[in-house]
Order: C-alpha cells, then sequence, then structure tokens
C-alpha cells in the first residue's frame, strides 16, 4: 500500500484555486496564510487521477450519465460505511451540494415559507433560504463549554401555532440539517438527530440531511445517516452526500442526493430539468475514489487527527485565552476568541493584519458566531505550526 506524504506543501498559487489566489480580493492582503474555504492542500488519491487521465485519452467529452459501475459504487459504499441499504434508483446526480439544496427548496417551497438552520452553520444555508425567497428560523446550538448540543424545545417551540396579532400561522417546510457539523465539528449522536427529526415528521417538515462530512470522522466518532433512523424519517429526509470533501475533488462540481420517497424524488428530478446529467470528470472521479480511494481516505483520517492534537495542544499551551471546541468530524476547527475582547470586525482586522491568517470569520456563520474563527486543518502539518507560530505571536503582542 502506497504510503501518502501528507507533510509535503504544493504550492497551488497560479491554480485559480479560491482559497489561495484569492487573498487580496477576500483579505486585502497577499501575506495572509490560507485556512479558510474547506478544500485541502492534499493531492487526492492516485488511482483518482488514473482515472481521468485514462478517459482523457478519448477525445470527446460530451453530455453523459452515471455508469452503472458508479452506481454500485455509491450503493456498496452506502452499505459499507455506513450499513445503509440503498437502490440505485434513489441517487440523484447534483453539481454541488448547495446546487442540491437550492433545488430542493425551489422545487418544495413558496416564497415566505420558513426554514431551519441551526447556527452557527455552514453560512451558504443561510444563503440558500434567503435567495430562494424563504425565510430563515433559527434554532441556534447550545454550547456548554465549547460543547455544542441542538435545542430541542426551542425547535420544536418553532412548529406551535402562536395567537398573536398579526395571527402567525406556522409554515415550517424544512428542516436543514449539518451532520456531521460545519462549523462545530459535532458527529451527533442518532438519539439528538432522532429528537429533531421526529419533531418534522409530526409537523409534515421536509428534513434536507446534508451529509457531505460523512467520511472525515475522528478517533472513536460514528457518523449516523439520518434516513436509517425510521421509516417515517427516511420518507421526508434528502441525504446530500459527494466524494468533494472525502476525497478533496470539489472543483469538479459533483455530488448526489439520495431520495428513498418516489414522490418527493420524482418533483425534485423535475426541478431540476436539465441538471441531472453530471459531470463526466467528476463522475470518473467519484467512482475511482469510492472504490479505490480508502488506503488514502485512512490515512487522511490519521494525519488530521494529528494535525488535530497538535493544534488544540499549542493552542492550550500557549494561547490559554482561546478555547478550541472538541473535533469529531470534518477538518474545520472552531475556536472561540471571545477572551481577546475583540469586537468581531476588530478580530476579523487582528487575524488578517497581525496574525497573518486567512480564516473563516465566526459571524459569518449566524448567531454564536460572533468571536469566534474556523480554521480548515486538512494542510500540511508545517502549515499548522507556522500558523500557529503567528497566532501565537499576535495574541502577545495584544
Ligand atoms: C456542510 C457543507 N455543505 C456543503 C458544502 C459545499 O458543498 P458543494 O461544494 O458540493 O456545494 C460544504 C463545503 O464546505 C459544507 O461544509
Amino acid at each position: 500500500m502506497s504510503r501518502y506524504n501528507f507533510d509535503e506543501v504544493i504550492e497551488r498559487h497560479g491554480t485559480n484555486s479560491a482559497k489561495w489566489d484569492n487573498n487580496m480580493v477576500m483579505f486585502g492582503r497577499e501575506d495572509v496564510l490560507d485556512m479558510w474555504v474547506a478544500d485541502m492542500d492534499f493531492p487526492v488519491p492516485e488511482p483518482v487521477v488514473r482515472a481521468m487521465r485514462e478517459r482523457l485519452e478519448h477525445p470527446i467529452f460530451g453530455y453523459t450519465f452515471p455508469s452503472a459501475g458508479l452506481l454500485e459504487a455509491i450503493v456498496d459504499r452506502a452499505k459499507r460505511e455506513f450499513d445503509w441499504d440503498i437502490k440505485k434508483e434513489w441517487i440523484v446526480f447534483n453539481g454541488g451540494v448547495v446546487d442540491g439544496l437550492y433545488s430542493t427548496l425551489q422545487a418544495f417551497t413558496h416564497p415566505g415559507d420558513e426554514v431551519i438552520v441551526q447556527p452557527p452553520v455552514y453560512y451558504p444555508f443561510m444563503g440558500a433560504v434567503k435567495n430562494t425567497g424563504t425565510q430563515i428560523l433559527y434554532n441556534p446550538l447550545k454550547s456548554t463549554n465549547g460543547h455544542y448540543t441542538m435545542d430541542v424545545e426551542n425547535f420544536a417551540s418553532h412548529f406551535v401555532p402562536r395567537a398573536s396579532f398579526p395571527i402567525r400561522v406556522p409554515k415550517v417546510k424544512a428542516f436543514i440539517l449539518c451532520s456531521p457539523h460545519n462549523p462545530v465539528g459535532r458527529v451527533w449522536h442518532p438519539g439528538e438527530i432522532k429528537a429533531v427529526a421526529d419533531i418534522c415528521v409530526a409537523n409534515d417538515c421536509l428534513i434536507l440531511s446534508d451529509e457531505i462530512h460523512a467520511e472525515l470522522l475522528l478517533k472513536g466518532h460514528k457518523h449516523t445517516v439520518t434516513a436509517m433512523l425510521s421509516e417515517e424519517i427516511a420518507e421526508r429526509t434528502i441525504t446530500y452526500m459527494a466524494g468533494s470533501k472525502t476525497f478533496n475533488l470539489a472543483g469538479l462540481g459533483t455530488s448526489f442526493a439520495i431520495v428513498q420517497n418516489d414522490k418527493l424524488r420524482k418533483d425534485y428530478v423535475a426541478s431540476r430539468a436539465g441538471r441531472n446529467s453530471g459531470n463526466l470528470m467528476g463522475m470518473i472521479a467519484l467512482e475511482a475514489a469510492y472504490k479505490h480511494g480508502d488506503p488514502w481516505l485512512y490515512q487522511v483520517r490519521e494525519y488530521l487527527q494529528g494535525n488535530f492534537d497538535l493544534f488544540r495542544s499549542y493552542i492550550e499551551e500557549k494561547m490559554p485565552k482561546l478555547k478550541v471546541s472538541n473535533l469529531e468530524g470534518t477538518y474545520l476547527a472552531w475556536v472561540d476568541m471571545r477572551e481577546l475582547g475583540l469586537s468581531p470586525l476588530d478580530l476579523q482586522r487582528f487575524i488578517r493584519e497581525e496574525a497573518r491568517l486567512a480564516l473563516d470569520d465566526g459571524y459569518a456563520f449566524g448567531p454564536g458566531g460572533d468571536g469566534f474563527q474556523r480554521f480548515n486543518l486538512a494542510t500540511p502539518r508545517p502549515l499548522v505550526r507556522e500558523a500557529l507560530e503567528r497566532l501565537e505571536r499576535a495574541v502577545k503582542g495584544l
């Protein structure tokens, strides 16, 4: 089995990398170290490159449907990774997961309908809700010393009719679940998901379960597929998955939804007319990754664990005012910097100008994000060390 060297820093400047080639536009200076947008600075599994190269030997790139081998690879993977029995007919291809979320909201909601999200959360969820004319209902996560849980009581309260003036008729049509949760790093337990999913079932509310990070787990954590929790839940859940986070294929614009309910699936597909064919190279890469990428993935998981252990212990030892949430899944570390006493915009300036880091500002993730920063740890360890040293110097200079 080949051993990958993830310590190697591969130059990404000049590749139109959204992460590395946007510093002036995004952060106002060139010399920041990029640890923001969620892709990895690691080369993809070798079999993926080989499969793409082979396909390039044929010089025609016309409309292409998903191969039988790809559908089989997805069905097999669901079984192998999650013990989830799915049928190939349930799979619908999307560009990205965000593209899938937009289509779903367009297909199943009307302007003014309400959609629950649980901030701090991946900010395009809020964009999808706003841009499709629906309204955001926040169910903020609760934090106890940096450990986050869902607020089930508050979740349920969104469905209770309120006799106020003007009369509020509840019309919650959908709930977007982030599982595992970006940016707080939780891998939800079955009971936690079931508590809110059962409320959705009782109230005829769709569950959009974004499980894009399902295979990026740290030691001792196990992913729960929402749609496996009960038949009633499965019947109203759309599950979004991809190889893009797991195998670092985000630029190939390929993901898929799994929709068990025939009527839901038919309406979902109809809403995507003309956009269901999938991306040719993305599908080739996904099939190769699912079939042959596991040795690489095991090494990546181990490496991410090492990065997180270093990151947390360094901060605990040298910057005790900062608090790092435990990372159970994803490769995105969530750091509470409120004890520095800076306003969200001062913290942003401090991170860019003093620490010279390009991170994701916590406030962008909605309520509960002020005073936090998100670090992408899917990067060679020497860069993690460099970032920690930059941060330490800046914090000591305050
Ligand atoms: C929870 C979550 N969903 C979706 C995405 C983006 O997916 P895509 O590029 O497939 O739209 C991300 C990327 O960071 C993410 O963290």
